[in-house]
Protein backbone atom coordinates (compact mmCIF):
# COMPACT_ATOMS: atom_id res chain seq x y z
CA UNK A 1 0.00 0.00 0.00
CA UNK A 2 1.17 3.75 -0.78
CA UNK A 3 0.60 6.34 1.75
CA UNK A 4 0.39 10.34 2.30
CA UNK A 5 2.03 12.12 5.33
CA UNK A 6 -0.47 13.81 7.00
CA UNK A 7 1.25 17.00 8.90
CA UNK A 8 0.85 15.27 11.97
CA UNK A 9 3.03 12.79 10.60
CA UNK A 10 0.38 10.01 11.02
CA UNK A 11 0.80 8.18 7.04
CA UNK A 12 -2.51 8.05 5.66
CA UNK A 13 -3.41 4.61 3.27
CA UNK A 14 -4.13 5.97 -0.33
CA UNK A 15 -6.57 3.26 -0.96
CA UNK A 16 -9.43 3.17 1.57
CA UNK A 17 -12.87 1.74 1.26
CA UNK A 18 -15.81 4.18 0.54
CA UNK A 19 -19.08 2.98 2.66
CA UNK A 20 -21.28 5.83 1.47
CA UNK A 21 -24.42 3.89 0.01
CA UNK A 22 -23.51 0.42 1.32
CA UNK A 23 -26.36 -1.27 3.16
CA UNK A 24 -26.58 -1.95 6.75
CA UNK A 25 -27.44 -5.50 5.86
CA UNK A 26 -24.32 -6.06 3.81
CA UNK A 27 -21.70 -3.86 5.32
CA UNK A 28 -20.77 -6.03 8.09
CA UNK A 29 -19.83 -8.50 5.79
CA UNK A 30 -18.23 -6.29 2.99
CA UNK A 31 -15.92 -5.00 5.99
CA UNK A 32 -14.64 -8.49 7.33
CA UNK A 33 -14.02 -9.24 3.57
CA UNK A 34 -12.63 -6.21 2.49
CA UNK A 35 -9.91 -6.48 5.90
CA UNK A 36 -9.72 -10.40 4.56
CA UNK A 37 -8.24 -8.29 1.71
CA UNK A 38 -5.93 -6.07 3.11
CA UNK A 39 -7.98 -3.00 3.47
CA UNK A 40 -7.12 -1.13 6.22
CA UNK A 41 -8.68 1.91 5.44
CA UNK A 42 -12.30 2.72 6.00
CA UNK A 43 -14.16 6.26 4.98
CA UNK A 44 -17.72 6.34 7.10
CA UNK A 45 -20.03 9.06 7.82
CA UNK A 46 -22.67 9.17 10.92
CA UNK A 47 -25.23 10.19 7.80
CA UNK A 48 -24.68 7.38 5.73
CA UNK A 49 -26.64 5.26 8.28
CA UNK A 50 -24.68 2.56 8.69
CA UNK A 51 -21.76 2.99 11.50
CA UNK A 52 -22.80 0.65 14.00
CA UNK A 53 -23.12 -2.12 11.44
CA UNK A 54 -19.20 -1.45 10.60
CA UNK A 55 -17.97 -1.27 14.28
CA UNK A 56 -19.35 -4.96 14.58
CA UNK A 57 -17.09 -5.84 11.29
CA UNK A 58 -14.02 -3.77 13.03
CA UNK A 59 -14.97 -5.16 16.70
CA UNK A 60 -14.65 -8.42 15.60
CA UNK A 61 -11.11 -7.86 13.90
CA UNK A 62 -9.61 -5.96 16.49
CA UNK A 63 -11.01 -8.63 19.09
CA UNK A 64 -9.66 -11.69 17.06
CA UNK A 65 -5.90 -10.27 16.77
CA UNK A 66 -6.88 -10.01 12.72
CA UNK A 67 -5.29 -6.20 13.06
CA UNK A 68 -4.35 -3.86 15.80
CA UNK A 69 -5.75 -0.68 15.92
CA UNK A 70 -2.57 1.15 14.82
CA UNK A 71 -2.62 -0.69 11.79
CA UNK A 72 -6.51 0.56 11.07
CA UNK A 73 -7.29 4.12 9.65
CA UNK A 74 -10.89 4.73 10.39
CA UNK A 75 -12.43 8.66 8.74
CA UNK A 76 -15.52 9.28 10.06
CA UNK A 77 -17.77 12.76 9.21
CA UNK A 78 -19.57 15.29 11.38
CA UNK A 79 -23.27 15.40 10.39
CA UNK A 80 -24.12 19.23 9.05
CA UNK A 81 -26.79 18.94 11.85
CA UNK A 82 -23.96 18.95 15.14
CA UNK A 83 -21.93 22.25 13.93
CA UNK A 84 -22.62 24.22 17.13
CA UNK A 85 -19.40 23.81 19.72
CA UNK A 86 -21.29 22.20 22.10
CA UNK A 87 -22.87 19.78 19.73
CA UNK A 88 -19.42 18.07 18.12
CA UNK A 89 -18.13 15.62 20.92
CA UNK A 90 -21.06 14.20 21.41
CA UNK A 91 -21.70 13.47 17.95
CA UNK A 92 -17.87 12.35 17.49
CA UNK A 93 -18.71 10.04 20.81
CA UNK A 94 -22.17 8.26 18.96
CA UNK A 95 -19.71 7.76 16.27
CA UNK A 96 -17.12 6.38 18.12
CA UNK A 97 -19.99 4.64 20.12
CA UNK A 98 -20.80 3.14 17.18
CA UNK A 99 -17.86 1.73 15.35
CA UNK A 100 -16.60 0.47 18.80
CA UNK A 101 -13.38 2.69 18.80
CA UNK A 102 -11.51 4.67 21.25
CA UNK A 103 -10.54 7.15 18.94
CA UNK A 104 -10.48 8.05 15.22
CA UNK A 105 -7.92 8.69 12.30
CA UNK A 106 -9.70 11.34 11.09
CA UNK A 107 -12.86 13.43 11.78
CA UNK A 108 -14.16 15.54 8.68
CA UNK A 109 -16.65 18.35 8.60
CA UNK A 110 -19.04 16.62 6.35
CA UNK A 111 -19.68 19.95 4.38
CA UNK A 112 -19.62 23.50 5.11
CA UNK A 113 -23.74 23.38 5.02
CA UNK A 114 -25.36 23.30 8.73
CA UNK A 115 -29.06 22.82 9.84
CA UNK A 116 -30.89 22.26 12.98
CA UNK A 117 -30.38 19.95 15.88
CA UNK A 118 -31.90 16.39 14.51
CA UNK A 119 -32.35 17.52 10.59
CA UNK A 120 -30.66 14.79 8.88
CA UNK A 121 -31.42 15.92 5.11
CA UNK A 122 -32.83 19.63 5.09
CA UNK A 123 -36.52 19.40 3.22
CA UNK A 124 -37.71 22.94 4.06
CA UNK A 125 -35.70 26.14 3.61
CA UNK A 126 -36.46 27.04 7.78
CA UNK A 127 -34.51 23.80 8.64
CA UNK A 128 -31.08 25.41 7.79
CA UNK A 129 -28.97 27.63 9.37
CA UNK A 130 -26.85 30.43 7.57
CA UNK A 131 -22.52 30.22 8.05
CA UNK A 132 -23.41 33.41 9.80
CA UNK A 133 -25.45 31.70 12.42
CA UNK A 134 -23.06 28.77 13.12
CA UNK A 135 -19.92 29.81 11.20
CA UNK A 136 -17.47 27.38 10.33
CA UNK A 137 -14.42 28.66 12.50
CA UNK A 138 -16.78 28.27 15.53
CA UNK A 139 -17.43 24.07 14.12
CA UNK A 140 -13.70 24.02 13.76
CA UNK A 141 -12.16 25.41 17.59
CA UNK A 142 -15.15 21.83 18.90
CA UNK A 143 -12.98 19.86 16.30
CA UNK A 144 -9.65 20.86 17.60
CA UNK A 145 -10.78 20.62 21.06
CA UNK A 146 -11.67 17.30 20.26
CA UNK A 147 -8.35 16.93 18.82
CA UNK A 148 -6.71 17.92 22.07
CA UNK A 149 -8.30 15.03 23.94
CA UNK A 150 -7.26 12.44 21.59
CA UNK A 151 -11.18 11.51 20.88
CA UNK A 152 -9.67 12.09 16.94
CA UNK A 153 -5.69 12.38 16.22
CA UNK A 154 -6.24 14.31 12.78
CA UNK A 155 -9.23 16.75 11.69
CA UNK A 156 -10.18 17.63 8.58
CA UNK A 157 -12.89 18.84 6.34
CA UNK A 158 -15.33 17.46 2.68
CA UNK A 159 -16.73 19.40 0.08
CA UNK A 160 -14.50 22.89 1.33
CA UNK A 161 -13.62 25.17 -1.61
CA UNK A 162 -9.73 27.41 -1.11
CA UNK A 163 -11.42 30.05 -0.24
CA UNK A 164 -13.88 28.30 2.68
CA UNK A 165 -10.12 26.65 3.65
CA UNK A 166 -8.53 29.92 3.30
CA UNK A 167 -11.27 31.15 6.38
CA UNK A 168 -10.01 28.33 8.61
CA UNK A 169 -6.34 28.26 7.72
CA UNK A 170 -6.53 32.03 8.66
CA UNK A 171 -8.07 31.23 12.22
CA UNK A 172 -6.75 27.84 13.02
CA UNK A 173 -4.58 26.26 15.98
CA UNK A 174 -4.60 22.79 14.20
CA UNK A 175 -4.64 23.44 10.35
CA UNK A 176 -6.84 20.99 8.30
CA UNK A 177 -5.51 17.99 7.47
CA UNK A 178 -7.54 16.41 4.43
CA UNK A 179 -9.92 17.88 2.45
CA UNK A 180 -12.30 15.20 1.04
CA UNK A 181 -13.78 16.18 -2.72
CA UNK A 182 -15.32 14.52 -5.83
CA UNK A 183 -12.36 13.36 -7.86
CA UNK A 184 -12.22 11.53 -11.06
CA UNK A 185 -10.87 12.68 -14.42
CA UNK A 186 -14.00 14.37 -15.36
CA UNK A 187 -13.75 16.50 -12.09
CA UNK A 188 -9.89 17.17 -11.48
CA UNK A 189 -10.60 20.54 -9.88
CA UNK A 190 -6.63 21.06 -10.41
CA UNK A 191 -6.72 25.18 -8.99
CA UNK A 192 -8.16 23.82 -5.64
CA UNK A 193 -5.60 20.72 -5.27
CA UNK A 194 -2.77 23.32 -5.66
CA UNK A 195 -4.09 24.68 -2.80
CA UNK A 196 -3.99 21.69 -1.14
CA UNK A 197 -0.90 20.82 -2.16
CA UNK A 198 0.54 24.17 -1.19
CA UNK A 199 -0.92 24.02 2.28
CA UNK A 200 0.42 20.52 3.04
CA UNK A 201 -3.69 19.64 3.17
CA UNK A 202 -4.02 16.11 1.39
CA UNK A 203 -6.96 15.59 -0.58
CA UNK A 204 -9.22 12.57 -0.55
CA UNK A 205 -11.02 11.47 -3.95
CA UNK A 206 -14.65 10.90 -3.55
CA UNK A 207 -17.04 9.46 -5.97
CA UNK A 208 -14.16 8.48 -8.16
CA UNK A 209 -15.95 5.68 -10.03
CA UNK A 210 -19.06 8.21 -10.64
CA UNK A 211 -20.90 6.50 -7.90
CA UNK A 212 -23.93 5.11 -10.19
CA UNK A 213 -25.17 3.37 -7.35
CA UNK A 214 -26.49 6.62 -5.53
CA UNK A 215 -30.23 7.58 -5.34
CA UNK A 216 -32.08 8.44 -8.61
CA UNK A 217 -33.02 11.69 -7.35
CA UNK A 218 -29.39 12.59 -6.81
CA UNK A 219 -28.85 11.92 -10.74
CA UNK A 220 -28.79 14.11 -14.07
CA UNK A 221 -30.52 12.12 -16.32
CA UNK A 222 -28.25 11.93 -19.13
CA UNK A 223 -25.15 11.75 -16.90
CA UNK A 224 -21.92 10.07 -17.79
CA UNK A 225 -20.70 6.89 -17.08
CA UNK A 226 -17.32 7.21 -16.40
CA UNK A 227 -16.26 3.77 -16.76
CA UNK A 228 -17.50 3.77 -20.17
CA UNK A 229 -15.73 6.27 -21.60
CA UNK A 230 -13.84 5.21 -24.38
CA UNK A 231 -10.03 6.64 -23.10
CA UNK A 232 -10.69 5.27 -20.16
CA UNK A 233 -11.85 1.77 -21.82
CA UNK A 234 -9.10 2.06 -23.82
CA UNK A 235 -6.23 2.02 -21.29
CA UNK A 236 -8.11 -0.51 -19.48
CA UNK A 237 -7.86 -2.69 -22.70
CA UNK A 238 -4.23 -2.16 -23.16
CA UNK A 239 -3.23 -2.92 -19.76
CA UNK A 240 -5.67 -5.79 -19.26
CA UNK A 241 -7.60 -3.99 -16.17
CA UNK A 242 -11.02 -2.90 -15.41
CA UNK A 243 -12.10 0.66 -16.48
CA UNK A 244 -12.24 0.81 -12.51
CA UNK A 245 -8.81 0.00 -11.99
CA UNK A 246 -7.93 3.02 -14.20
CA UNK A 247 -9.73 5.46 -12.58
CA UNK A 248 -8.59 4.52 -9.24
CA UNK A 249 -5.06 4.66 -10.36
CA UNK A 250 -5.52 7.71 -11.81
CA UNK A 251 -6.29 9.12 -8.41
CA UNK A 252 -3.54 7.62 -6.34
CA UNK A 253 -1.02 8.17 -9.20
CA UNK A 254 -1.61 12.21 -8.84
CA UNK A 255 -1.11 11.95 -5.86
CA UNK A 256 -5.12 11.91 -3.70
CA UNK A 257 -6.20 9.71 -1.28
CA UNK A 258 -8.81 7.29 -3.42
CA UNK A 259 -12.39 5.71 -1.26
CA UNK A 260 -13.54 3.52 -3.87
CA UNK A 261 -17.34 1.92 -2.56
CA UNK A 262 -17.88 -1.72 -3.55
CA UNK A 263 -19.45 -4.29 -1.37
CA UNK A 264 -18.66 -6.95 -3.75
CA UNK A 265 -15.90 -9.20 -2.73
CA UNK A 266 -14.39 -9.50 -6.09
CA UNK A 267 -14.78 -5.82 -6.78
CA UNK A 268 -12.82 -4.75 -3.48
CA UNK A 269 -10.29 -7.04 -4.75
CA UNK A 270 -9.63 -5.25 -7.61
CA UNK A 271 -9.93 -1.84 -6.69
CA UNK A 272 -7.57 -2.37 -3.57
CA UNK A 273 -4.62 -3.79 -6.58
CA UNK A 274 -5.34 -1.11 -8.59
CA UNK A 275 -3.42 1.00 -6.43
CA UNK A 276 -0.47 -0.44 -7.44
CA UNK A 277 -0.70 0.42 -10.66
CA UNK A 278 1.73 2.48 -12.43
CA UNK A 279 0.43 4.61 -15.27
CA UNK A 280 2.55 6.39 -17.62
CA UNK A 281 2.75 9.89 -17.82
CA UNK A 282 0.54 9.90 -21.69
CA UNK A 283 -1.83 7.94 -20.38
CA UNK A 284 -2.13 10.37 -17.58
CA UNK A 285 -2.55 13.27 -19.63
CA UNK A 286 -5.26 11.24 -21.93
CA UNK A 287 -7.34 10.57 -18.35
CA UNK A 288 -6.60 14.81 -17.56
CA UNK A 289 -7.86 15.74 -21.14
CA UNK A 290 -11.20 14.18 -20.13
CA UNK A 291 -11.79 17.33 -17.38
CA UNK A 292 -14.83 19.02 -17.56
CA UNK A 293 -15.54 20.22 -14.41
CA UNK A 294 -18.54 17.76 -14.38
CA UNK A 295 -20.18 16.89 -10.83
CA UNK A 296 -22.19 13.61 -9.97
CA UNK A 297 -22.40 15.29 -6.24
CA UNK A 298 -24.22 18.90 -7.18
CA UNK A 299 -24.99 20.18 -4.01
CA UNK A 300 -28.44 21.23 -5.74
CA UNK A 301 -29.86 19.65 -2.65
CA UNK A 302 -28.46 21.84 -0.12
CA UNK A 303 -30.39 24.59 -2.46
CA UNK A 304 -34.15 25.27 -1.42
CA UNK A 305 -36.41 28.40 -2.01
CA UNK A 306 -35.89 30.95 0.55
CA UNK A 307 -32.80 29.46 1.88
CA UNK A 308 -29.38 30.41 3.38
CA UNK A 309 -27.21 27.97 0.41
CA UNK A 310 -26.91 27.45 -3.11
CA UNK A 311 -25.19 24.95 -5.02
CA UNK A 312 -22.91 28.10 -7.27
CA UNK A 313 -22.58 29.37 -3.45
CA UNK A 314 -21.27 26.08 -2.11
CA UNK A 315 -18.34 25.49 -3.91
CA UNK A 316 -17.43 29.60 -4.65
CA UNK A 317 -17.59 29.30 -8.07
P1 LIG B 1 -20.69 -2.61 -5.82
O1 LIG B 1 -20.75 -2.04 -4.45
O2 LIG B 1 -21.82 -3.55 -6.12
O3 LIG B 1 -19.33 -3.20 -6.16
P2 LIG B 1 -18.19 5.18 -6.16
O4 LIG B 1 -17.03 4.60 -5.41
O5 LIG B 1 -17.77 6.17 -7.21
O6 LIG B 1 -19.24 5.74 -5.23
O7 LIG B 1 -18.89 4.02 -7.00
C1 LIG B 1 -19.52 2.93 -6.36
C2 LIG B 1 -20.25 2.11 -7.41
O8 LIG B 1 -19.30 1.46 -8.26
C3 LIG B 1 -21.08 1.00 -6.79
O9 LIG B 1 -22.23 0.81 -7.59
C4 LIG B 1 -20.16 -0.20 -6.85
O10 LIG B 1 -20.92 -1.39 -6.87
C5 LIG B 1 -19.47 0.04 -8.17
N1 LIG B 1 -18.12 -0.57 -8.23
C6 LIG B 1 -17.19 -0.60 -7.26
N2 LIG B 1 -16.07 -1.18 -7.69
C7 LIG B 1 -16.27 -1.54 -8.97
C8 LIG B 1 -15.49 -2.19 -9.96
N3 LIG B 1 -14.24 -2.58 -9.71
N4 LIG B 1 -16.06 -2.39 -11.19
C9 LIG B 1 -17.32 -1.99 -11.46
N5 LIG B 1 -18.12 -1.37 -10.57
C10 LIG B 1 -17.60 -1.15 -9.33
Amino acid sequence: MKYLNLHSGDSMPMLGLGTWKSEPGVVTEAVSEALELGYRHFDCAAIYGNESEIGVALNAALKSGQVNRNELFITSKLWNNSHRESQVQPALEKTLQDLQLDYLDLYLIHWPVAVKEGVGIASTADEFLSLEEVPLTETWQAMQCCADQGLVRNIGVSNFSASKLALLMDQCRIKPAVNQIEGHPLLRQQDLKDYCDANGIVITAYSPLGSGDRDARMKAEDEPRLMEIEAVQAIARQRDVSPAQVLIAWAVNRGTVVIPKSVNPQRMAQNLAAAELQLSAAEMQQLDQLDRHYRYVTGKFFELPGGPYTAAGLWDE
